[in-house]
Parts: structure tokens; C-alpha cells; sequence
């Protein structure tokens, strides 16, 4: 077989390419993709290690995977009843949603607002503003502004919690980063700007993250859910944690003694503790990110950054002369242009002598040079590196499922990415099952909008664990006839 050449854009007249092409230069390439379970095991343990520290009181200062106690201590009974309203901002999408429970039927109404990018990059004021505007839209338009209705908000990234309904974000993550909210209460900025929008009465009683979410959206239905798992724009992961195995708690030991941990797993590997399989691709992802250096597993796995990984070694394999006959394009070179999507569509070729959906990536990429093997080679990438995805997440599910010691767990998984690639569930079951001690069993449900229930069913608890101090209270008092 001929050499490969290197480097620069070059066409296929001038420089004839064998076909098919040099197979073992490609997988030079794409190896560091191709791990064997000794490193997944490797991976459980660093996660182990990671979970621990976070939880422990003299340790959780220092660790990067933080392991925050969320304050909900029980999941749904099914009893929960009355109308709420509830706000889910952690993706691409701001939602306002009215939600209407009673025993197990749901209704949902909901509108997708879309957040600008400068509003993203923007003041905290601005977002909340933002955010109390597209409140009083809905309200508008559901006829509901005067009513005063409870409220949950699901806040997809990392906040301690000081209660229920006070909860401090430590650091924005994803494509967020609004100044002067970083350190603050978020339910606090968010009355302030209802208050300042006026016209509206809306009380938050609970902050929820979207994992918690998704767990307690499962749990409405079945009693084995103790995991919340995300793979979406982002991923992370709560579970339900034996109150005397958390160090950090402060709070009572009242029944159940149990409490629901936000694991925030993707910062794992902030610390340097994956270096181990870190590619060169990765690297570039986390450097031209906004947040540099942090989110390290997120950024291995979740949909915000796989199909920047992907578009990396489609560009170096085609810099070798291994893709496209070595000519690329505009929108290929565009950082960020070749969406995690793609991958999922890339994937649903199951028929590989059509090559339907792949074709279509390349004409919207303005990729005109290609050819069958093409197809097949950004097909192969593709796989590689969702499935390096699907099994680094599910090494932590294995180490969260070996660390609970139950016999039957179903994980609650929400988003976008688990939902629409073709195989993720069956890569992460296939995985898991490699790694879980025997014994254990689980099932993986899909979660149906864990983001808008979830968070209407705690504002639910929320809310009638009020009424019921309020009653006890007015018990109590001495008649004053
Ligand atoms: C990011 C956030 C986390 C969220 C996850 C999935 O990792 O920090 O809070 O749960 O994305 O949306």
C-alpha cells in the first residue's frame, strides 16, 4: 500500500488515494477510542474514590466530585394532588410548565423559550429577568397570572443546598456562564426578579437538579428507582444514600433515614484522576471550552461536546488523506458545527449499502468528495466514540449500583442523547452488566419528562408539608375567644 501524506487540503486529481484506504493508518488513528474493561474497571474504582471523598466531611472541601445532599429525603407516594407550576433551565431550552397531579395522572402544559446566547453569557440579572418574563408569557396565556400557585425549579447545575428551597450555585456548567450568580441563592434571584417584573405571584418552594428530576418522575410509578441519571447537553447522576454513609450531613436523622445525593460525577477527572485514557481529542475539547479544565468526564460523554470529538478525528483522518480524499470543507473545519445529533443519525444507517442518513450529514456539511468507504469510516468513528461514551457512563452506574448494595435498582435516565442514539441503552446494559457485582439487578427506564413532573412533585411535598406545620401551628395556639 502506498504512503499516506499528511497536512493541508489537497484534491483527489492531484493526489490519488489508495482505495480502500490505508486501514491500519485509521486505526491508528481512532485506537485511543478502543479501551478494554481492565480500564472501565480502573475508571469504577477512580469514581469509588471520587464519590467518597465528596461525601466525607473532612474531604469533601479539597474533592472535585461534590456529592451534594439535595434535602429530599422521600419520593413520591402517588398521593401528591393540586396544580403547580414548575421552570426547568439546564439545556438549550427554557421551559415553564403547569402541571396538574392527582394519584397517578399528570397533566402537563408547557412552552419552550429559547435563552440567547448573550442572555447565556450574559448578567444574572438579565437571565432572571429573562426567566420572569417568559413566567408571566405562560401565565398570560394559561389565563393564570392572578392565581398564586406554588412552584418548583429544576436548575440543572451544581448548587449546595441549604434547604429545599435555597440553593447556592457553586459554578456554571455547559454553555452557561452569567455573571454575579456564581456564590448565590438562585431562589433568592429569582423572586427578586419576579418581584421586580410585579403582576405575578409565584412562590419557588423547591430547587430540584434534572436528576432528581428524573428520579422522582420514576418513582411516582416504581419503587425500586433510587437513580436519576442525565445524558443530555450534559450528564450527571443522584442516587438515593443511607443518611449515616454521608459525612457531610447536617440536618436531622428523622425517618427515612435516607436522603437523595446530586453526585455532580462530571467533574470527575478535573483532578488529573483520568488522565489515564484521556485522548488528544479531548484535550482540544476541554481547551477551546468556556470552562477550561473542568468537567472532565462530562466532556468524555455527554452530548454538548461528542460531536466535537467526532468532527476532530473526521478532520485529522481527513489531514491524512484517509477521509474525503483528503478535501474537507468549510463547515467541517467550523469548530462546534458537526452536532451530536449527526452521530445518533450516522448510526441509524443500519443498512450500509445506502448509507442514507450519513450522506445527508455530508451534503449539509457541504461535503461533496465522498465516497462509500467514507461513509463507512465516519460510521466507524461515530460508533467508537459513542460507545467509549456509553461505557464510561456506565462504569458510573456500576460503581453507584455496587455502592448502594441493593438487589433490584431501575435507574430513571433522561436526555437527548440517551433518547435519540440507537444504541446507547443496549451498549450501557451490556456494559453494566460486565461490571456490577453478581447478584445485583437493574433495569434502565426511560424517564418521561423528569424535568417538569419531578419538580412539580417536590414543590407537591413541599407544599403540603407547609400546610401541615402551618395547621399544627394554629393547633397549638391558645384559643384567644
Ligand atoms: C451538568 C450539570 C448538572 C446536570 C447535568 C445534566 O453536569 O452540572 O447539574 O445535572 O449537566 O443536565
Amino acid at each position: 500500500m502506498s504512503s499516506i501524506e499528511t497536512g493541508g487540503r489537497f484534491s483527489r486529481k492531484t493526489c490519488p488515494f489508495p482505495t480502500p484506504v490505508d486501514r491500519a493508518a485509521v486505526e491508528n488513528i481512532v485506537k485511543p477510542f478502543i479501551l478494554d474493561d481492565a480500564v472501565y474497571k480502573r475508571v469504577c474504582d477512580v469514581m469509588l474514590d471520587n464519590f467518597n471523598k465528596g461525601l466525607g466531611k473532612e474531604t469533601n472541601a479539597e474533592a472535585r466530585v461534590k456529592m451534594f445532599p439535595t434535602y429530599v429525603r422521600s419520593v413520591p407516594d402517588g398521593t401528591e394532588e393540586g396544580d403547580f407550576l414548575a421552570l426547568d433551565l439546564g439545556g438549550t431550552n427554557f421551559r415553564v410548565l403547569l402541571i396538574s397531579l392527582k394519584g397517578q395522572e399528570v397533566n402537563m402544559e408547557s412552552k419552550i423559550f429559547l435563552i440567547p446566547q448573550h442572555i447565556m453569557l450574559g448578567t444574572g440579572i438579565q437571565l432572571f429577568d429573562h426567566i420572569a418574563d417568559c413566567i408571566y408569557k405562560f401565565m398570560k396565556e394559561q389565563k393564570i397570572e392572578k392565581k398564586t400557585l406554588p412552584l418548583g425549579f429544576t436548575f440543572s447545575f451544581p448548587c449546595k443546598q441549604l434547604g429545599l428551597a435555597k440553593a447556592k450555585l457553586t459554578t456554571w456548567t455547559k454553555g452557561f456562564k452569567c455573571e454575579g450568580v456564581e456564590g448565590n441563592d438562585i431562589v433568592q434571584l429569582l423572586h427578586e426578579a419576579i418581584k421586580r417584573k410585579g403582576d405575578m405571584e409565584v412562590e419557588c418552594l423547591a430547587v430540584i437538579n434534572d436528576t432528581v428530576g428524573a428520579l422522582m418522575s420514576c418513582a411516582h410509578s416504581d419503587r425500586q428507582c433510587a437513580i436519576g441519571l442525565i445524558l443530555g447537553t450534559g450528564t450527571n447522576a443522584c442516587y438515593i444514600e443511607k443518611l449515616e454513609n454521608v459525612g457531610l450531613w447536617d440536618s436531622d436523622y428523622n425517618d427515612p433515614k435516607e436522603v437523595i445525593i446530586n453526585t455532580e460525577w462530571g467533574a470527575m477527572g478535573d483532578d488529573g484522576g483520568l488522565d489515564f485514557l484521556i485522548t488528544e481529542y479531548d484535550k482540544h475539547v476541554d481547551k477551546h471550552s468556556i470552562n477550561g479544565g473542568k468537567q472532565i468526564y462530562e466532556k468524555m460523554i455527554s452530548g454538548m461536546y461528542m460531536g466535537e470529538i467526532v468532527r476532530l478525528v473526521l478532520e485529522k483522518l481527513r489531514r491524512n488523506g484517509l477521509l474525503f480524499g483528503g478535501v474537507g470543507s468549510e463547515e467541517l473545519s467550523k469548530r462546534g458545527r458537526f452536532y451530536t445529533k449527526y452521530v445518533s443519525e450516522i448510526e441509524s444507517d443500519v443498512d450500509e449499502s445506502d448509507f442514507k442518513s450519513t450522506k445527508q450529514v455530508f451534503e449539509e456539511l457541504e461535503l461533496t468528495n465522498y465516497t462509500d468507504e467514507d461513509c463507512r469510516i465516519a460510521l466507524y468513528v461515530c460508533s467508537l466514540v459513542s460507545t467509549r461514551a456509553a461505557y464510561l457512563a456506565s462504569a458510573g452506574i456500576a460503581t453507584l449500583l455496587n455502592k448502594m448494595g441493593r438487589k433490584d435498582v431501575s435507574v430513571a435516565v433522561d436526555g437527548s442523547l440517551y433518547r435519540f442514539h440507537p444504541h446507547f441503552h443496549d451498549l450501557m446494559v451490556e456494559k453494566i452488566e460486565k461490571l456490577v457485582t453478581p447478584g445485583i439487578r437493574f433495569k434502565l427506564m426511560l424517564s418521561h419528562d423528569g424535568s417538569g413532573k419531578g419538580a412539580a412533585l417536590v414543590a407537591a411535598v413541599a407544599n403540603r408539608l407547609r400546610d401541615e406545620e402551618a395547621k399544627k401551628e394554629k393547633d397549638c395556639k391558645p384559643n384567644e375567644d
